[in-house]
């Protein structure tokens, strides 16, 4: 037979599905699952964005242009200055996706065996991306004791050697739920001056901030314009997963020239996911308002609800909708797939990420889980007493 590639047999399957199997056939058994593995969130896409689809009478579903479509460029434009971010339309490269904008930044920057830093944990994809690309990831560890706060910018330096191109940050953090401070910015900033490195901010949960906590980008921060790249999508911010429309933003000419020649080889990003993006810029901040308030209550219930368990401990997020939680179990993989294969209460069980597969350090996050609070406030209520009954079998077993 003939064989594979190297990189193919690299590739690292995914932490976040990999249990899906056990899932599957606790499902033909009956069982209830509660999937507080994956980041699906289940608030309505603002009806604004599916009428511009619906409505929509095209007669020919053609390519649009490869950087997509002016108009909607413009308007992303428009939505970014309303953030203090001053980029025009120039400076932005519609993709499928913040996935498809995440593998034209490795393209576009690195070249094989080149190595960007990256704390840890961070989304799990990223290994995908760099294995795809032939890069290496160099992680840093971030802790559950400092609520995984920016790591010391010394130990930044330390790992820095003549093979490092970029920094890679997920502001707010997927799956730690951390805000980088204005200040945490401003250090990376320096850092990637002086060393003359990209700093790449994948800024797809900007709007999911807590408590009046303000997200400030790296594109805020002025002298950063030849450095920064950012990474950004619809998915989250108007619960649109499906339509795979995000971007790659950045200030550097050569940056956006060179990702776009890597866009040309895929000729254009989907049609019909633009119209629905570009009507989806007009949803009014209500709506924000009070998907923000829902995600809050929600991080609220579930964080009060870990810490009546005993031996669990959690790094209260800031933002996005995921937490990282240390349980008392020595491999929280064997406990994700117990879970799913032996485990049930009334007829539910629930499927977690096993956080290991967050992390590129060998044996870092093996008694951590990832949870995302993308279900209704019972759901979760149900899901975290179903942990704790759970945690006690388990841990007589
Ligand atoms: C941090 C982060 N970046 C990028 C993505 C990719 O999103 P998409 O390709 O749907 O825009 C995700 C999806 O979960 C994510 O969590």
């Amino acid at each position: 037979m003939p064989g594979i590639s190297k990189k193919g047999l690299q590739m690292p399957a995914s932490p976040i599905r990999k249990l899906v199997p056990y899932a599957e056939e606790a499902k033909k058994r009956g069982t209830h699952v509660i999937h507080l593995n994956i980041g699906q969130p289940d608030i309505k896409t603002p009806k604004i964005a599916l009428d511009a689809v619906r409505n929509h009478t095209i007669e020919v579903l053609a390519y649009s242009m490869t950087e997509g479509s002016e108009q909607y460029r413009e308007k992303i434009a428009a939505y970014y200055s309303k953030k203090h971010i001053n980029v025009t339309a120039q400076d932005i490269i519609v993709t499928t996706g913040g996935s498809e904008a995440l593998s034209f930044v490795m393209g576009t920057i690195m070249d094989g065996d080149d190595e960007i830093i990256i704390p840890e944990p961070f989304y799990a994809n990223y290994n995908g991306f760099a294995t795809a690309s032939g890069v290496n990831v160099v992680p840093i560890a971030s802790s559950i004791e400092s609520n995984f706060a920016l790591p010391p910018i010394a130990d930044f330096e330390k790992l820095i050697s003549p093979k490092t191109k970029a920094i890679l940050i997920c502001n707010p953090g997927n799956p730690t739920g951390y805000l980088y401070s204005k200040e945490e910015i401003k250090q990376l900033a320096n850092l990637v001056k002086k060393h003359n490195l990209f700093l790449v901010a994948d800024e797809v949960y900007r709007e999911f901030t807590y408590e009046g906590r303000e997200h400030y980008s790296i594109l805020q921060e002025s002298g950063l314009e030849e450095h920064a790249i950012i990474v950004d999508s619809v998915s989250k911010r108007y619960s649109m997963c499906g339509a795979r429309i995000g971007c790659l933003v950045s200030k550097n000419k050569e940056v956006i020239q060179t990702a776009m020649k890597f866009a040309q080889a895929r000729l254009s990003p989907p049609t019909f996911a633009q119209i629905a993006s570009e009507a989806a810029l007009e949803t009014p901040q209500s709506y924000f308002d009070e998907v923000i308030k829902e995600y809050v209550e929600r991080r609220n219930i579930l964080v009060s609800e870990l810490q009546k368990i005993e031996g669990v401990r959690i790094a209260i997020p800031q933002g996005a909708f995921y937490c990282v939680v240390e349980l008392p179990v020595s491999n929280s993989d064997d406990f994700a797939q117990w879970l799913l294969e032996k485990f049930e209460v009334d007829g539910s069980t629930v499927m977690v990420a096993p956080a290991a597969g967050f992390y590129a350090t060998e044996g870092l996050g093996e008694n951590q889980i990832r949870i995302a609070y993308v279900l209704e406030k019972e759901q979760l209520i149900k899901a975290v007493q179903i942990l704790g009954e759970a945690l006690k079998t388990y841990n007589t077993k």
